[in-house]
Order: C-alpha cells, then sequence, then structure tokens
C-alpha cells in the first residue's frame, strides 16, 4: 500500500521555473535546468516541489496565462524533457506538483481565438464570458466590475470584419479570458488536464485563483466596485468569489484524483478568510489550502501565535492538516519585509526602488529565519519559495524598462502636472503617466547559484530579470562554504524535521515573556521563537538548532529560534 498522507505535514518547495536555472544559455529557466539541480534539491530534505507554469504562454502574467495546458513552454522544454525531470526528481525521493490554472487562459488559447472568430451565442463563445455592452453602440463595458490587475473587468473585442463587438470578462489581466465553469466542455477539459499530468506521474496540483471559478452572471448588473475576496462574507453567495458551487467541481475532482494510487493531492490557493477557506481543503475535495495569513503580518509574537491556533483549529475541523507559507512569487520577501519598520506600506518602498524607508539587511535576515525556523517546527505542511533558503531580499531597484508583471503596467493614473518640455527648453502643463503599483517582479529573480559568472551560474548568458551584485553574497556555492549561512540552517532544519516530524499536534508553552512564541510536539520536540522581547532563559534541555547564536547561560536573543529536546 502506498502512503496516501504523505502531503499532510511536507515540506514543499516552490520552483518558479523561468528563474530556477537556464540550461541553455537563452536567459530562461527551463525544464532541464530543474533536472540538473535534482542533487541540490535532495540536499534540502524537501518532500515535493511544486512548479508554477512552465506551459506555452505569452507570458502576459509570468506563464498564469495558460496557451496549452497539456503541453510544455517550448522556450523551457519539451514533454519528454518534463518526463526526464518528473523521473530524475522521484529518484532522489521528491514529488512533484504542478500549477492548474482553471480560472482563465491565455487569449491565444485555441478556444479563445475561436470564440472571437464565432458569432455572439455561439458554442465557442459560451466557453468564456461574453456579454454585450452598454450604451447605444455597446460601447461602454457590460457593468462597473473592476480586474485584480486594474482597471476594468471587461475589455471590448473586434469583430472578424473589423468592427467592434461583444465584451468579454478578465477577473486578471485582459490576455486572460475567464472561462465559463458553467459550460460542461470546460469541466470536461479540465478533467482531461487532470489525468493527463496523473497520468505521467506528477503527483499533486496547485489549483490557482480556486475561489473564482463560479460566478452568478445573471446578477450582471448589480454594482462590484472594489475586489476584496476577504470581505465577501460568509455565505458563499457572492457575485465572483467562493460561490457554494464552486465546490461541486473539486467533488468531481476528487473522483478523478482517488483515481490514481497513492491519490494525487491538491492545494487550493483560494484567497478568502479562514472559515471559509478550510472548505476547499475538505477530504473529499482538493484536500489542502494554503494559509497565506502570515504573509500580511509584523514581526510579532502575538499575531504569530493567534494565526497559528487559528489555522491549526480550521484545518483540523475540514478534516485537513494546517499549512504554512512565508513567501511565494506574488509577495514582498520575509527577508525584506522584517528588515522594513512595522506597517510599511511595502508598495510605496517599492515604488520609491527601495529608498522611502531605511531596510536593516541584518535584522529582516535574523528574523525572517527566526521565523521559518518557527514555521518548518509546527504540525502541517510548510511551503518554501525558491531563493529563501539563500535568504534572499527582494530586488526592489530593478529599473522600470526591466519590470514584465501586468501589475506595474496596469496600474496607472494619467496626471496633469508640469512637464519639462526640452525642445523647447520650458515647462508646461501636460499628461504624465504615473504608475501605482510596482509588481512583483522583486521575488521573481532568477537565483545565484555561483559567485561570479555572467548570471551568477544562473546560465550562461544573462538572466531575463536582471540580478544585483549583492547576489554574489547570497549564492549557493558562497553559501555552501559556511556552516553559519541561511543555507546550511534550510539543510539542517530540513533534515531534522524530517527525523522529529510526528503526529499533528501542538501543546502551547506558557512563557513570562509575552514576545516569546514556544511549543513542543508530543515527542518533546520543542521550538521558542523570542520575536523582539528581552533574552530569554531556556528551559533544560538538548538544544538540536538555533536560527542564530544564543548567549551564554542558554539563553535565547530577540529575533531567534531555538529547537530543543526538553528534559
Ligand atoms: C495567483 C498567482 O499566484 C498569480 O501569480 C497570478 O497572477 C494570479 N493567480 C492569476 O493567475
Amino acid at each position: 500500500m502506498t502512503d496516501s498522507t504523505w502531503w499532510r505535514q511536507a515540506a514543499i518547495y516552490q520552483i518558479y521555473p523561468r528563474s530556477f536555472k537556464d540550461s541553455n544559455g537563452d536567459g530562461l529557466g527551463d525544464i532541464n535546468g530543474i533536472t540538473s539541480k535534482a542533487e541540490y534539491l535532495k540536499s534540502l530534505s524537501l518532500d515535493a516541489v511544486w512548479l508554477s507554469p512552465f506551459y506555452p504562454s505569452p507570458l502576459a502574467d509570468g506563464g498564469y496565462d495558460v496557451a496549452d495546458y497539456r503541453n510544455v513552454d517550448p522556450r523551457l522544454g519539451t514533454l519528454k524533457d518534463f518526463d526526464r525531470m518528473l523521473k530524475a526528481l522521484h529518484k532522489v525521493g521528491i514529488k512533484v506538483f504542478v500549477d492548474i490554472v482553471p480560472n482563465h487562459s491565455s487569449n491565444q488559447h485555441a478556444w479563445f481565438q475561436e470564440a472571437l472568430k464565432s458569432p455572439p451565442g455561439s458554442p465557442a463563445r459560451d466557453r468564456y464570458i461574453f456579454r454585450d455592452g452598454k450604451g447605444k453602440n455597446g460601447e461602454l463595458p457590460p457593468n462597473n466590475w473592476v480586474s485584480y490587475f486594474a482597471p476594468s473587468a471587461w475589455t471590448r473585442t473586434t469583430n472578424p470584419d473589423g468592427t467592434p463587438g461583444q465584451w468579454y470578462l478578465h477577473l486578471f489581466a485582459p490576455e486572460q479570458p475567464d472561462f465559463n465553469w458553467d459550460n460542461r466542455e470546460v469541466q470536461l477539459d479540465f478533467i482531461k488536464t487532470l489525468r493527463f499530468w496523473s497520468d505521467r506521474g506528477v503527483d499533486g496540483f496547485r489549483i490557482d485563483v480556486a475561489h473564482a471559478m463560479k460566478k452568478d452572471m445573471s446578477r450582471i448588473n448589480a454594482s462590484y466596485p472594489k475586489i476584496d475576496t476577504f470581505k465577501v462574507g460568509n455565505k458563499g453567495t457572492d457575485i465572483l468569489f467562493d460561490r457554494n458551487e464552486t465546490h461541486e467541481i473539486f467533488r468531481e475532482w476528487r473522483t478523478v484524483f482517488n483515481e490514481y494510487d497513492p491519490p494525487r493531492v491538491a492545494v487550493a490557493e483560494a484567497y478568502v478568510a479562514a472559515p471559509r477557506r478550510v472548505l476547499y481543503a475538505r477530504p473529499d475535495e482538493l484536500g489542502q489550502a494554503f494559509n497565506f495569513d502570515m504573509l500580511d503580518l509584523d514581526f510579532k509574537a502575538a499575531a504569530f501565535k493567534k494565526t497559528i491556533d487559528v489555522n491549526i483549529k480550521y484545518a483540523k475541523e475540514a478534516g485537513s492538516s494546517s499549512t504554512w507559507v512565508l513567501n511565494n512569487h506574488d509577495r514582498v520577501r520575509t527577508a525584506t519585509k522584517y528588515g522594513l519598520p512595522d506597517g510599511t506600506n511595502l508598495n510605496e518602498w517599492l515604488l520609491s526602488d527601495g529608498t522611502s524607508k531605511q531596510l536593516n539587511i541584518e535584522l529582516g535576515l535574523q528574523r525572517a529565519r527566526a521565523a521559518v525556523m518557527m514555521l518548518l517546527a509546527l504540525p502541517g505542511c510548510t511551503y518554501i519559495y525558491q531563493g529563501e533558503e539563500l535568504g534572499l531580499r527582494e530586488v526592489a531597484d530593478l529599473k522600470h524598462d526591466d519590470l514584465q508583471d501586468p501589475i506595474w503596467f496596469r496600474n496607472v493614473v494619467k496626471k496633469i502636472q508640469p512637464v519639462f518640455m526640452k525642445r523647447e527648453g520650458k515647462t508646461i502643463k501636460g499628461v504624465a503617466v504615473v504608475h501605482t503599483e510596482k509588481g512583483r517582479d522583486g521575488c521573481r529573480v532568477p537565483l545565484p547559484w555561483t559567485r561570479g559568472g555572467k548570471s551568477f551560474g544562473f546560465g550562461s548568458n544573462g538572466s531575463h530579470l536582471p540580478q544585483p551584485s549583492w547576489f554574489a553574497d547570497c549564492s549557493v556555492e558562497t553559501q555552501s562554504e559556511s556552516d553559519d549561512s541561511t543555507l546550511a540552517m534550510y539543510r539542517s532544519a530540513l533534515a531534522l524535521r524530517q527525523k522529529w516530524q510526528t503526529t499533528e499536534e501542538l501543546e502551547w508553552i506558557r512563557t513570562s515573556n509575552p514576545e516569546v512564541v514556544a511549543f513542543k510536539r508530543l515527542n518533546g520536540w520543542a521550538s521558542f521563537t523570542n520575536f523582539r522581547g528581552v533574552d530569554f532563559t531556556l528551559p533544560k534541555g538538548r538544544v538540536l538548532i538555533s536560527s542564530g547564536p544564543l548567549k551564554p547561560g542558554n539563553t535565547l536573543p530577540k529575533a531567534t529560534t531555538v529547537w530543543m529536546v526538553l528534559e
């Protein structure tokens, strides 16, 4: 019998393929690059990796605009390369998740292209969400709904004869038209995709925007001015998000997952509050859901403790295990976030190219190390994002010309302001385009593997996003030479975690210091984190590892985590 519960307390490493390792010198990470790093991944004692999309894509949203769900982007390799990679990772004991993007496709997907060529009301259009516009000649969007990537969630089409046509819905960029999940053909095609990858031997799936797939289009005339999925209430009857019928889709998917041995596993990206999020994680649905609550926390004990309690409670209620995430490809890296003053508006800081507030590099890294060590000791599954094991910071000063994220391109306002006209040598009033969000490229810069070389060993010919010179000190090569490096800490902690992993219970340890979060597992494995309090005297026991040096007399300084076996 194969273990069907392996995922409940797994350490899963997220690979952003285009930025992991480039094997053919085209500046883009690829599948063979991943294969070449199988031993590196093994050295981290991981249970699985999750690959962000590697499918054919025009890259309007870093690959989350998929043009063909059952293929590999030719720039990243072939299906044969994929099979080889899968085999190589399985050989070193690492399972593989792929990303399924079911809410929307690319506008270059064959179905969307077919829809554009087909008349309103045709079966080809019914796979997406096309509607007539408002106004005399349909020149206004059907309603005021906004997209995540702002501004309108509707884009008008052009008919094959060149006249303006219907509008289509896209909750993200215009290049990402939303599917109509009431359409059976759409439903069946995704089942085909799940079987396609499962048959190849893929072990699990990460489900993108799982909470948005079903919409109530009968309420198209209702106003929906601002997207905030955490506030949509908990009845499952919102127009656009977290609708109860969504769960029917996942119940059907579960029957597909269970056709395999061991059953394929899945994790939902469902951006809704904890009590609703765990519905996606029920055993007869996806089985697990990302808990993103920690991504929004300042480095403070009380907030972390509460988040841990809440998530363990709800995961248990759903029959799932809890999940812990500090970093991913959508968020400012923790080594940066924790080095900025509490409450810093990260978007504003990024827009200032990292100059509006002083970054304390040392403190940020120290805290990031302490936080992840605490996470790794918790019961449940931990997701690690590539580069966090190197303590990478956000690359905040990427030049505007280098940016790729649609969030940068689409969040703009036109402002009338003084503009200096060079030719006439005077200042006049003009319209300037002002970007209001810098986007997510700063956490997607290709990994540094070596201390030197054109792209720090990422590839032989540069990298698709420029790497800063400080990457040299963070490289795998540099860090492999030191026992104190962040990489060395991740390697040791992950190996120890595998050894000490036990049943899913957690017992809080009371301390008199409110800035200390301490807990133990039933086998005596204990974790103490001093967030920002005065030095804390540890109880008697054997120290397994600490995220930074302890002080004499078994004293835990602030911004440090220690694992112990208590006496
Ligand atoms: C969530 C993904 O993590 C993000 O990168 C992407 O832009 C959106 N979903 C749209 O697919």
